[in-house]
């Protein structure tokens, strides 16, 4: 069934927009919050890089979760939406100082550090404010998850994290250090990632980690296993939301914890991808020699995952019945680059000027990485709340 959208409220909004779909977000999170807290100390933050709407923000923070951050930023609007400040986690391969010190300012639950430079600026800024920062170190597990290879962050040849090989001389050199307190691990080794197989390599991974620093009398209260769980593009509707029961039961059966310690997650796409979508109006059919194109009014400017990634993300044309007559088209934008395009030889009900498509799956890694290449506007997003669908 496809999903209905309220398109007469759509009729007064200029195109492009993203359209997010509260009922579903909040679904999503109550599945989050029953199926997490099924398992003791499991703690759930969301990544503000996939989405930092505020309206969406409000509605993630009054679930209860803690926040992922990744810029002074992100910290600040984590904090201004209501999300508690002890339970924010500021990570970042290059935090600059200005930064580091939003954070000690706003004594934020922790840092995840990613190299011993770091570890002693954090150290000297906290000192300047006579504060003690708590730090994670982000472990580059050397772990390829199955996705794209521009997403994936655990490998040895990416920029993030610590080496395994390095980290009891890092948890040894934060000891000696008077401004910072080593409370935890931190891994991420990707995004959308759908085979389970993957966390389950993360799990046995942490549990040798951890059996070293056994061997080495160390220990941490926090493991911080990062994000990644991916979503169904190709079928929102069959799939709204993430599989999140596998996913926690993953963790809960491979890791082995020591008595007290804590699970950390910081879910971004699962919480959000679904609910949103991209809305769009067909401007132009353009019958080329070999193929036809669709020329819509949104670009990459607003959804840059397909050019980027080469993402796929449902296209649909919601200004006509579900089963109308398809063809086959190119779906482009208008944006004066080859790369501009949605998807090649798609099929889609058949379009004409004026009808509304929605680009499905859009809610995360949208809106927020739109950019204003062209001179074009930002585009703007409504929440079904706000306009009262
Ligand atoms: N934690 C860390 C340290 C991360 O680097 C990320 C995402 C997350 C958590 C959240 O991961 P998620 O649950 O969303 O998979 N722009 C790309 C995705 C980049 C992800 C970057 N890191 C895309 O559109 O696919």
């Amino acid at each position: 069934m496809r999903r209905a959208f309220p398109t007469d409220k759509f009729e007064d909004k200029k195109t492009p927009f993203y359209y997010y779909d509260t009922d579903l977000l909040r679904k999503t999170l109550q599945t989050i919050c029953e199926e997490a807290g099924r398992h003791e100390g499991f703690v759930v933050h969301y990544a503000l890089k996939a989405n930092a709407n505020l309206a969406l923000l409000n509605i993630i923070s009054s679930a209860g979760l803690g926040a992922d951050c990744v810029s002074g930023e992100e910290i600040e609007v984590a904090s201004e939406t209501g999300f508690p400040v002890e339970k924010i986690v500021f990570a970042g391969v290059g935090k600059s100082d200005e930064e580091i010190r939003i954070g000690i300012k706003f004594g934020i639950f922790c840092f995840n550090v990613e190299s011993p430079e770091e570890l002693e600026i954090i150290n000297e800024l906290a000192k300047e404010k006579g504060k003690v920062a708590n730090v994670a170190f982000r472990i580059n597990p050397d772990i390829g998850a199955h996705t794209h290879a521009n997403i994936t962050t655990g490998l040895a040849e990416n920029k993030f994290g610590i080496y395994m090989s390095d980290m009891t001389t890092m948890i040894r050199k934060a000891a000696g250090l008077s401004n910072v307190k080593c409370i935890g691990l931190h891994f991420h080794i990707g995004s959308q990632i759908l085979d389970m197989d993957d966390f389950t390599a993360l799990c046995k991974r942490i549990n040798d980690l951890q059996t070293e620093l056994d061997a080495n009398g160390l220990s941490v209260e926090h493991i911080n296993v990062g994000g990644g769980l991916g979503v169904d593009y190709e079928n929102p509707d069959a799939n709204p939301i993430p599989d999140f029961k596998s996913y926690f039961d993953v963790y809960a059966t491979h890791l082995q914890l020591r008595p007290g310690q804590k699970v950390h997650f910081e879910l971004g796409r699962s919480v959000v991808a679904q609910c949103g979508s991209l809305i769009s109006r067909t401007l132009y059919i353009k019958h080329g020699k070999q193929k036809q194109f669709a020329i819509i009014d949104a670009g990459m400017t607003d959804l840059i995952r397909p050019a980027l990634y080469q993402a796929h993300h449902k296209i649909e044309n919601i200004s006509v019945p579900a089963d109308t007559p398809e063809e086959t088209y190119d779906v482009v934008g208008p944006i004066c680059e080859s790369s501009d395009v949605f998807a090649k030889q798609t099929k889609l009900a058949s379009t004409r000027r004026g009808h509304l498509i929605a680009i499905r799956s859009a809610g995360a890694y949208g809106e927020i990485m739109a950019s204003g290449y062209n001179c074009r506007p930002l585009p703007k997003g409504y929440t079904s709340d706000e306009i009262g669908a």
